[in-house]
């Protein structure tokens, strides 16, 4: 699987994005350590604080199917913006994978390539408590 490969899924997995507020539709693929691909989508809400990202979308549904090593995660927006994950999403995805590698897209395909540690510097995980 190559790094286009992971953002081209990103970008196909927005088709099912649920995103009447923002009208901006986000997609996730995640690399788990078996080499299984996960992919999410964002889901909106009338109640605004209830909706999920993409990419909480994307490693939930790989967790909730047992897996729990993830190396590559893509991210694709839909503007000609690189879509960067939020901050709720830095936090989650860190307990899993700090050592994560992050491709982030805009609606054409073209991406940057970050590690989360460098998203969230300092970050508070499990080896913290
Ligand atoms: N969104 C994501 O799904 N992932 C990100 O990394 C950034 C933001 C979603 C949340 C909301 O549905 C929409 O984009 C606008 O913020």
């Amino acid at each position: 699987m190559t790094d286009k490969e992971l953002v081209n899924l990103a970008l196909d997995a927005r088709k099912n994005s649920y995103s009447p507020y923002s009208k901006y539709s986000v997609g996730a693929a995640v690399l788990c350590g078996d080499e299984s691909i996960f992919t999410g989508c964002n889901i909106e809400n009338a109640s605004y604080p209830c909706g999920i990202c993409a990419e909480r979308t994307a490693m939930s549904k790989a967790i909730s199917e047992g897996k729990k090593s993830f190396s590559k995660i893509a991210i694709a927006g839909s503007s000609d913006q690189i879509c960067t994950p939020c901050g709720l999403c830095r936090q989650f995805m860190y307990e899993f994978a700090p050592d994560l590698t992050v491709l982030c897209s805009d609606d054409k395909g073209n991406f940057t390539e970050k590690k989360l540690n460098d998203f969230l510097p300092d970050g508070f995980g499990p080896e913290s408590l």
